[in-house]
């Protein structure tokens, strides 16, 4: 690879790529993996459901289910709610494409609702316009780490005799006027990929307080299969039936080891996190063209992302040029989403076309995810500062 050139041709704010996020491993982390690889059990053993009921209390419900991904824990979630084939569940247009495909997963229908264009959260008023006779379930997304308006969600499903599912893959560890993320949904989802708070390399939980639902997803992430490996040991017995068709979505011991001392730091992480998104406000507020998101006042901000929309009339470029340049500075940008209805499949498939979702296509067109993970020094905020500065005065018309 050739030597990375600035903006202006020159020296560039770091010599390396900083990351949009990365994990944190610590030796705790490393020793725990290693015991459970020395132990009985490397899946399926005493560290998923002590690993199920950590997250759960971090989420304050009664149950986790682990499963093998945040997509899995979504796709568990739309099963145990019987949803299927002729059922339409409504997400928002601004997530990552998981949220929607597992609905396509049961053979069921997403239906994208718009976003609010200040927050890029679905907009509970898009909601219920969306609500046909078919409709049996909304999917909220607490984009960025920011808790959707619950209060508003719950009216309107509760008002449509609907289910609700928070996809909260961004926002373990953030809370709603004071109740956890988590808590928020009858079923709540997160995922324990490397970039989020809690990693487990692979991994997802379903938090809830309805036991029967719970008992459906254990089932489901194994086969359909009604005991698992190690409840037929302790019984003696071989017998086990099938009676569902479910899927292998079990999280093995050895993740879970990992996910437990992940989520004694989680705390920490938030509030490192917390402290990065200050510092980035602060000095955002001094700056012209560049804008964070709007944040609730009702909210604590897990800020799995910190997400600025560009005002490019204000600049004689596009997001695309920007984004190119910063990562000539070294500063390892990202765009979350592609609004899910502009995907070739959905468009294909549902006919989803633009147009559809307004505030979530013009915000595409604007937002840029700067770095953001709590092994950042002030250092590196800082670095991004000055890249961002740099670029968007080289722009100005
Ligand atoms: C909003 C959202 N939902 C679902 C997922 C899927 O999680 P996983 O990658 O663990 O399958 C992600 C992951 O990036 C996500 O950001």
């Amino acid at each position: 690879m050739g030597e990375r050139l600035a903006v202006d041709g020159g020296t560039p704010v770091r010599k390396t790529l900083l990351p949009y996020g990365r994990q944190s491993i610590d030796e705790h982390d490393i020793a725990a993996v290693v015991d459970v690889l020395r132990s009985d059990w490397l899946t399926t053993g005493p560290k998923v459901e002590e690993f199920e009921q950590a997250v759960a209390a971090v989420a304050g419900t009664t149950e986790g289910v682990a499963v093998s991904s945040g997509t899995a824990a979504l796709h568990a979630a739309v099963y145990a709610l019987g949803i299927g084939p002729g059922d339409e569940v409504i997400v928002p247009a601004i997530t990552f494409a998981a949220t929607a495909n597992a609905v396509v997963f049961q053979g069921a229908t997403p239906v994208f609702a718009d976003v609010d264009p200040g927050t890029l959260l679905i907009d509970p008023v898009q909601v219920e316009a969306r609500i046909t006779p078919r409709t049996k379930a909304v999917i909220s997304v607490d984009y960025a780490g920011q808790a959707c308006d619950y209060d508003r969600l719950r009216a309107v499903v509760e008002r449509h005799g609907l289910a609700l599912v928070d996809d909260a893959c961004h926002a373990i560890g953030g809370a709603y006027k004071s109740r956890p993320v988590g808590s928020l949904a009858t079923l709540n989802t997160f995922s324990f990929h490397p970039v989020k708070h809690v990693a487990t390399g692979e991994g997802g939980v379903v938090t809830t307080n309805d036991s029967e639902l719970a008992r459906r997803m254990r089932v489901f992430r194994n086969h359909g299969i009604s005991t698992d490996h190690r409840q037929r040991e302790q019984r003696g017995s071989w017998f086990y039936e099938m009676v569902e068709l479910g899927y292998n979505y079990r999280l093995s011991d050895i993740h879970c080891a990992l996910g437990l001392t992940q989520l004694d730091k989680l705390a920490q992480s938030v509030t490192r996190r917390q402290v990065i998104a200050a510092a980035y406000d602060v000095a955002l507020a001094d700056l012209a063209g560049v804008s964070p998101l709007a944040v609730r006042d009702d909210v604590s901000h897990a800020y799995h992302l910190y997400v600025v929309q560009l005002d490019l009339e204000a600049s004689n470029v596009d997001r695309g040029q920007v984004f190119r340049a910063l990562r000539a500075e070294g500063i390892g940008v990202n765009v979350h989403y592609v609004p899910v209805h502009l995907h070739p499949y959905y468009q294909r498939h549902f006919g989803t076309r633009a147009g559809l979702c307004p505030n979530a296509e013009a915000a595409y067109e604007h937002i840029l995810s700067l770095p953001m993970f709590p092994g950042m020094k002030d250092s590196d905020v800082a670095d991004v500062l000055t890249a961002v500065g740099k670029i968007m005065e080289a722009y100005r018309r």
